[in-house]
Order: structure tokens, then C-alpha cells, then sequence
């Protein structure tokens, strides 16, 4: 066996969302987000679930942050809820709101832990959605409000800021499939959601940089390998086109590239929602890109050329409760494209993990072998990626604890730490005990 170490300064961390753990969905002056409306709503959500309660972390995050430093975390990645600042998505603040960040921010940095604050983790005000939601570029404008107040007030001493969380999703997900909030099917709705969410983030980076002196700033997208099903033609320009509607449709315009016309052609897009100026600003510098990394997506056209018949390579892979390919070449194969491509200034993956059935077993543990060698396999592409001479800070494992996975409410598991939903008690799983080694070690066995 080898041990591979880590650089001494490497961020080990956990990543959570406000709406899958916070539950207190309308308490202390909270207002209503796209998410509590859809998942109030029957037959949008698994068992119709409802994140009302999620983890109950609104009332327990102090066993939480008491939590996170026993698992030896040196960084925390959460999201703000937009409708606890500003209840009606802008205009008069909520302080309690405030309050409730500023103490957990202040926790943190008292068990020594880094807090990485993302300001958009897909819970809208509903009264922004009322009046038009993404697709309408004042929501924009309305961001960049929240964005002010929050910066002011946690800008003293939260230094790592994420603009948004999968942008991507929100778009395609939220208004061009449905399955998430606000639950639209409307192509050109989501297209320009997507343009306007890469405006709020343009909004923001200068507002969060005045308010918070000397932070890093940077974006999370979901990013992943498209893979062609063979070498035909039709399946290498399937997967071509597939990279472009995932991953080239946010990195180029964030790099000055603007939006892919070769995907804007397929897509029949005319992009008539980018107004003079609003692709230099979209373009500003970013201090580091944060990756969503869960699989790769293999690509098939739907006519498969007669000559040079598809092959699946997916077959006989592993595959997680999602039904996501365990995938760790994957990692490693994106952090190098996406420096080799776009030469970020810097790389944390924000989120990396896998959803399988847990259970506690008689003596009360939860032996989830399979996520833990999950995470140990990517731990390992990531010292892969860092001996290639990328600039990758930092791991947060999504996700610190069970929660509440959108659509699929609480069916999917992909916490460290096992929750019992009745009792709201915290067990850490197998998974979480080597990962407290892993950090404690600052090295993986290969
Ligand atoms: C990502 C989301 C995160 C979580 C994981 C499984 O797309 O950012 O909230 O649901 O997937």
C-alpha cells in the first residue's frame, strides 16, 4: 500500500444546502421560497416530502458545527436562504435572518472551521417567482441586493464566497424539465434563466468584493464528461454537443467566450436576451471555479450510424441509488480538461458523493463500505489532479448529512453522518469516521 499525502494547506470539507437541511420553513419572519410552494404542492415531490423539517439544523446547528469540528473539518460549505434576509425577495430585511448566519458563522470560525458561503443554492423568493422567477433579468437586479446585505453583514469575516450553486440546474431542471422548483417545461424560459443567473452573478462579484476585502469569489457548476457511446461520428457529435449544453453553456461565457453557437444553433436559441455589455460583465474575473463532480453521461445519438453500431462502455460499472456510474477516473479526467481549456486561477470540488440505501445495523452503526470507498477513490484522483501541477484547494464531500435530495425528498442518502428523521438524532457512518481519518492523516491509501 502507498500513502498519498496532501499539501499541508489542502481544504477538507463537507457542503450542505439551506432548504435539504434547515427545515423552520417559515419561522422567525422567514418568507417563502420556489421550493417550499413546489414541494407543498402533491405529486411534485418523492412520498411528498417536504423540506419543513429536513434536518432540523435551524435549531440544532450547534451539534452540528460540534459535529463537524469532532470530524476534523477544516471547511464548511453551506448556502443562505434568500428568504430569511429578504423575506419578499427584496426590500425590508429580516435580522433574525441575519442573525441566525452570523452566529453559525461565528461558531465555525470558533472550532476553527472555514466557512465557504454560497449565496444561491435554487431557493427563490416566491415573490420573485411571481413576477417572472429567472427568466425575468430584474431578478438580476434583486440579487444583487441580497447579495449587498449579506456581504455586509458576514463580509468581516466569511472570505470565501460562491456566487451560485449549478446554475445549470436551476435552468434546465426548474424551467425546461420540471422536476424542480418552479416546475416549468418551457425551453426558452430556461434559457434565459440561464443568462440571467450568469447576470446575477456578474452583479454580484463586485458588490461581494467591496464588502468583503480581500475574499475569493468563484461559481459552482455541475460539470462531468459527456462520453461518446462509440467512435462513431453521430455518438463523438452527440457527446460533443452534450458538453456544450452542460458545460460549455456556463465556462464560456464566464471566460469570455460567450454562449456556444454551436448549441445555440441545435438548441434553436436565438439569444436575443443578451443585451449589449452584458457578456463583458459576465466574463470578470473569478478568483476560483467550484465543481460539482458526481459521474460522466455517455452520449448515444438516438440514430445510431449503421457502419459503426453503438457500444455501451457503461455496462457492468457500479452504480449508485441514483442510478449515477461511480466514476472516479472522471475527476480527474474534468479538473484537467477544465485547466488544460479554461486555465481557472484555482479549483475547489464543492461537491462529491454518492447516494446508497443506509441502514444502522444492530449495534447502531451504519456500515456504509460502498460510499466510503467511493470518496477514498476520488480522494485519490485528487492527488492525481494536484502531482499534475492543477490548482485544487479543496474537497467538500457532499454532504455532511442525510438531507433532503429535491425531487426524490428523503429517499436518497448521501450524508457522512446518518440521520434518524423521527428522532432528528445524528449518527456519524462509517464513511464519516475514515474521512475523519483521512483528514487527521492529511493522506489517502492508494
Ligand atoms: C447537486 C446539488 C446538491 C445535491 C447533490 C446530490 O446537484 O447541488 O444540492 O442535491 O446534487
Amino acid at each position: 500500500m502507498t500513502t498519498l499525502s496532501f499539501p499541508p494547506d489542502f481544504l477538507w470539507g463537507a457542503a450542505t444546502a439551506a432548504y435539504q437541511i434547515e427545515g423552520a420553513w417559515n419561522e422567525d419572519g422567514k418568507g417563502e421560497s420556489i421550493w417550499d410552494r413546489f414541494s407543498h404542492t402533491p405529486g411534485k415531490i418523492h412520498n411528498g416530502d417536504t423540506g419543513d423539517m429536513a434536518c432540523d439544523h435551524y435549531h440544532r446547528w450547534r451539534e452540528d458545527v460540534a459535529l463537524m469540528k469532532n470530524l476534523g473539518l477544516k471547511a464548511y460549505r453551506f448556502s443562505i436562504a434568500w428568504t430569511r434576509i429578504l423575506p419578499a425577495g427584496r426590500g425590508a430585511v429580516n435580522a433574525a435572518g441575519l442573525k441566525f448566519y452570523s452566529d453559525l458563522v461565528d461558531a465555525l470560525l470558533e472550532a476553527g472551521i472555514t466557512p465557504y458561503v454560497t449565496l444561491y443554492h435554487w431557493d427563490l423568493p416566491q415573490t420573485l417567482q411571481d413576477e417572472g422567477g429567472w427568466p425575468n433579468r430584474a431578478t438580476a437586479e434583486a440579487f444583487a441586493e441580497y447579495a449587498e446585505i449579506v456581504t455586509r453583514a458576514l463580509g468581516d469575516r466569511v472570505k470565501n464566497w460562491i456566487t451560485l450553486n449549478e446554475p445549470w440546474v436551476s435552468a434546465q431542471i426548474g424551467y425546461r424539465e420540471g422536476r424542480h422548483a418552479p416546475g416549468h417545461t418551457d425551453l426558452a424560459e430556461s434559457l434565459a434563466a440561464s443568462h440571467t443567473l450568469l447576470l446575477a452573478h456578474a452583479r454580484a462579484l463586485p458588490v461581494i468584493r467591496r464588502n468583503s476585502p480581500g475574499a475569493s469569489v468563484g461559481i459552482t457548476l455541475n460539470l462531468g464528461p459527456q462520453v461518446p457511446a462509440s467512435a462513431s461520428f453521430a455518438d463523438r457529435r452527440e457527446a460533443s454537443l452534450a458538453d456544450g449544453f452542460v458545460n460549455r453553456w456556463f465556462l464560456d461565457p464566464l471566460t469570455g467566450r460567450g454562449y456556444p453557437l454551436d448549441v445555440a444553433q441545435q438548441l434553436g436559441a436565438r439569444l436575443d436576451f443578451v443585451q449589449p455589455g452584458d457578456l463583458e460583465k459576465i466574463a470578470a474575473p473569478i478568483d476560483f471555479l467550484g465543481v460539482n463532480y458526481y459521474t460522466r453521461t455517455i452520449a448515444r445519438a438516438s440514430i445510431p450510424e449503421r457502419e459503426n453500431a453503438p457500444q455501451t462502455i457503461f455496462r457492468g460499472a457500479e452504480i449508485t441509488d441514483m442510478g449515477w456510474e461511480v466514476y472516479p477516473q472522471g475527476l480527474y479526467n474534468l479538473l484537467g480538461r477544465l485547466h488544460f481549456d479554461y486555465n481557472f486561477p484555482a479549483y475547489y470540488v464543492t461537491e462529491n458523493g454518492a447516494a446508497f440505501p443506509d441502514q444502522l445495523d444492530a449495534t447502531g452503526q451504519v456500515n456504509d463500505s460502498a460510499r466510503t470507498r467511493y470518496i477514498q477513490r476520488h480522494v485519490q484522483m485528487l492527488h492525481k489532479t494536484i502531482q499534475a501541477g492543477i490548482p485544487l484547494q479543496g474537497y467538500f464531500v457532499w454532504s455532511l448529512m442525510d438531507n433532503f435530495e429535491w425531487d426524490k425528498g428523503y429517499s436518497m442518502r448521501f450524508g457522512i453522518t446518518y440521520i434518524d428523521y423521527v428522532s432528528q438524532r445524528r449518527i456519524l457512518k462509517q464513511s464519516g469516521i475514515e474521512y475523519q481519518q483521512l483528514i487527521r492523516a492529511n493522506a489517502v491509501e492508494a
